[in-house]
């Protein structure tokens, strides 16, 4: 019998893209999320919400693979622990986790509830497997994008990324999903470390824009561990293949 695998978060960046992928591999699928959706063409959606619990457990009855994907600013820990609860119940054949570089490193509230999260998932008895990626491009997207209204673009000086296509990490996260459990995974990082100010400039360049780039100091421990290229995984990464100019140019700005 083919069941479904249930997508948490598949409405959002990298969920849309990570359910097509199970459509063409064949599989049924189930999205959880709080909104929800259209359902049709294999794809079914369901309303929960992992922070209140409310709708979960049915959510996850009957699948034997979950991709848990749905997170936010916060409480990534506690809605992460919910989705486990109920997966035990279930009897979940392969729990799949995104998590985010630098999540036991950089010292950030949000980074410290990703860190409990993956706590969670390998401490749940379930199989399982995590993988850590970089920023997608769409993040530094909305992120250039809000500096680059200002007259002058604060740089923060000493930041570095290396800024994955939300693609190329759907792709890996299918491929690991429709494997055994492998358990913590080489974390998965864009083809090129880029300095903050270049991240910027490829932007204004391909929105035409022009505006003069102020170099800032990021303050405090979060700062220093940015500073020391604690974000990145610079040794033992896979790479995606889309860079960050091509992800522009598909923008057509
Ligand atoms: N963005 C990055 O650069 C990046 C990098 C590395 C790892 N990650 C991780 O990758 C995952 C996906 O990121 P993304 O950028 O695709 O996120 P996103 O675009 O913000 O989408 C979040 C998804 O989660 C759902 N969701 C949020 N809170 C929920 C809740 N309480 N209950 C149920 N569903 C909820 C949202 O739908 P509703 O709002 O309708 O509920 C949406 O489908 C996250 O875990 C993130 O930490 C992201």
């Amino acid at each position: 019998m083919n069941f479904p695998v249930l997508v948490t978060g598949g409405t959002g960046t990298l969920g849309r893209h990570v359910v097509p992928l199970l459509r063409d591999a064949g599989h049924p699928v189930r999205v959880l999320s709080r909104r929800g959706g259209p359902s049709g063409a294999g794809v079914e959606h369901v309303t929960a919400d992992l922070s209140t619990g409310a709708g979960v457990e049915a959510a996850v009855c009957g699948t034997e693979i979950i991709m848990h994907l749905a997170g936010g600013q916060k409480g990534d820990d506690e809605a992460t622990r919910t989705l486990v609860r109920a997966a035990q119940r279930a009897g979940v054949g392969h729990l799949v986790y995104i998590s985010v570089i630098g999540a036991d490193r950089v010292p950030l509230g949000w980074l410290h509830t990703k860190l409990a999260a993956e706590q969670a998932v390998a401490g749940s008895g379930l199989p399982w497997t995590t993988l850590r990626a970089a920023q997608f491009h769409d993040l530094v997207l909305s992120m250039v994008r809000g500096m680059a209204k200002l007259p002058v673009v604060p740089v923060p000086g000493g930041l570095r990324l290396q800024p994955v296509d939300a693609r190329d990490v759907a792709e890996r996260l299918v491929e690991l999903a429709l494997d055994k459990p492998a358990g913590q995974v080489p974390d998965l990082a864009g083809p090129t470390v880029y300095p903050m100010a270049d991240l910027i400039r490829g932007y204004l360049r391909a929105a035409g824009k022009r505006r003069p780039l102020l170099p800032v100091r990021l303050p405090g421990k979060a700062g220093r561990a940015y500073r020391a290229g604690d974000n990145l995984t610079l040794h033992g990464a896979d790479t995606g293949t889309r860079t960050w100019e091509s992800f522009l140019d598909g923008l057509g700005l």
